[in-house]
This record gives C-alpha cells, sequence and structure tokens, in this order.
C-alpha cells in the first residue's frame, strides 16, 4: 500500500506579517494557523501522517499546542501529527522534516503552514495525481497583475506573457524518492520545494490551484483569512 506523509514547514518568523509570535502560532478565529493547516492535512483521505517542522526553540511547545487543539492522536478519518524541529530556512526545515519520516513512506506533501485555509479537495487532488504516476504535482492560480521583469534602476526590461504564467500554491506533492533527491542535490535556496525538483529534471505538473488556499504573508492576508473563516463558519462548513 501506497503511505503518504504530509510535511508542513512551520518554523519562520512571519517578519512580513509584523511583530510578534512566529506566524504558524498566530491566531485566526481563536485557533492558531499551524492548527487549520493541521486539521485540513489530517483530514484529507489520501494523507496517514503529518510532520510539523516547528521553530527549533518550540519544539515541545508546539507538540502542546496540537494536543490542546487535538491535532496530534490520530482518530477515524484522521492522520496523527508529529513535531520536529526546522532549520533556518524554509528549505532546511522541510529537509528535517524529510529526514525524520518512515521508511514505508512513498508519496510526500509539502504543505505552508501559513496556507491555514486550504481547502481538503486540494490536498486530496494533488496526493491522488501523485498517485497517478505523476512525480511531482503543485497547485497553480492565473495571474492577475500585469508582471513586469525590472533592472536595478527600477526601468521595466520586459512585460512577461500572463497566459502562460501560473502563481504557485501549496500542497506540493511528490514521489518520495524525487524530493529526497532534490533536497540531497540542492545547492541555492529554492522558494518552493518544485523550485528543487526541477533542477534535478523532473517533470512537475501544474493543476489547478484553490483562491482559498492564499498564503498568509502581510497583514492585509489576516483580514481576508479571518473572512474567509467566519463565512465558513457561518456556513457550517468548518474543520474548526
Ligand atoms: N518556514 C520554515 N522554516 C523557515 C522559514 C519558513 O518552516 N526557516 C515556513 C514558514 O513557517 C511558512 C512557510 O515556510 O509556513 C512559507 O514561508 P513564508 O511565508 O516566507 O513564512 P515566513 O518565512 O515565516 O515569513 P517571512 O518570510 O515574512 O518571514
Ligand atoms: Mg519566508
Amino acid at each position: 500500500v501506497t503511505r503518504t506523509a504530509a510535511i508542513v514547514p512551520a518554523a519562520g518568523r512571519g517578519d512580513r506579517l509584523g511583530p510578534g509570535a512566529p506566524k504558524a502560532l498566530r491566531d485566526l478565529g481563536g485557533v492558531p494557523m499551524l492548527v487549520h493547516a493541521v486539521r485540513a492535512l489530517a483530514t484529507a483521505r489520501g494523507v496517514d501522517l503529518v510532520v510539523v517542522a516547528a521553530p527549533a526553540d518550540s519544539v515541545s511547545e508546539v507538540q502542546a499546542l496540537l494536543s490542546e487543539h487535538g491535532a496530534d492522536e490520530p482518530s477515524v478519518g484522521r492522520a496523527a501529527a508529529v513535531v520536529v524541529a526546522g532549520g533556518a530556512t524554509r528549505q532546511a526545515s522541510v529537509a528535517a522534516a524529510l529526514g525524520s519520516l518512515p521508511e514505508d513512506v512513498d508519496v510526500v506533501l509539502v504543505h505552508d503552514a501559513a496556507r491555514p485555509l486550504v481547502p481538503v479537495e486540494l490536498v486530496d487532488a494533488i496526493a491522488a495525481a501523485v498517485r497517478a504516476g505523476s512525480p511531482a504535482v503543485v497547485p497553480g492560480l492565473p495571474v492577475n497583475d500585469t508582471i513586469k521583469r525590472v533592472g536595478l534602476d527600477q526601468e521595466v526590461e520586459e512585460t512577461l506573457d500572463r497566459s502562460v504564467l501560473r502563481a504557485i500554491q501549496t500542497p506540493q506533492g511528490f514521489r518520495r524518492e524525487v524530493l529526497a533527491a532534490a533536497h540531497a542535490a540542492a545547492t541555492d535556496e529554492a522558494t518552493d520545494d518544485a523550485g528543487l525538483v526541477e533542477a534535478i529534471g523532473v517533470a512537475v505538473l501544474v493543476i489547478p490551484g484553490a483562491a482559498e488556499a492564499f498564503k498568509v504573508t502581510r497583514p492585509l492576508d489576516l483580514v481576508l483569512a479571518e473572512a474567509v473563516l467566519a463565512r465558513r463558519r457561518a456556513a457550517g462548513v468548518v474543520l474548526l
């Protein structure tokens, strides 16, 4: 049988969100952002284990937080969640979690803690696409703004063709050996795992992303996240 693990990089500080607790531990509707993300992953049919990469000095605190919200123990239809120490970069955090996976895991999803409202259906779609034979699968959305490349002098050098651009989200899904090889070969820092996989020459498939899988990066994103959560709660379609 195929065993699937979901890695959750959650060791960042959240500098762009402004001063406060580490971003993954910030409150969203009364629950830490990380707990929302873990709950969505653990609830997905295709996920058997969730591994969180927490700030190295907060591993036991984060484990306790998951326990407090009932997000660590496995239950019917829900995977267990464990916590490991993350690293100084997102890439190092993912690598640390990857190195801790049980041997029998053969599909790995990587999902940012900073995307707390990812629809469970998107998690399942990514896992299913990997199981169906794609070595690397990422969610992508059309780009709304016009994207221009600028020089150091801020002068425009090129306007890119928006129709062929995609904004890439997480969860990103991989055959385990592909992700492991990509991390082992990594020289430069990449902003996502698919970037490392592309660098070793493996094809990466893009499937339709989800607007609600947006990343909480700046203060305005938190306002949007609170609004989305409130709408879900009013409609009675919530995990938390
Ligand atoms: N991340 C991580 N380890 C790091 C840095 C980032 O696990 N050393 C995680 C973050 O916790 C987040 C995800 O990677 O869930 C995406 O990164 P980003 O949105 O950039 O989060 P931060 O690095 O925390 O934010 P900022 O760049 O604004 O400081
Ligand atoms: Mg960052």
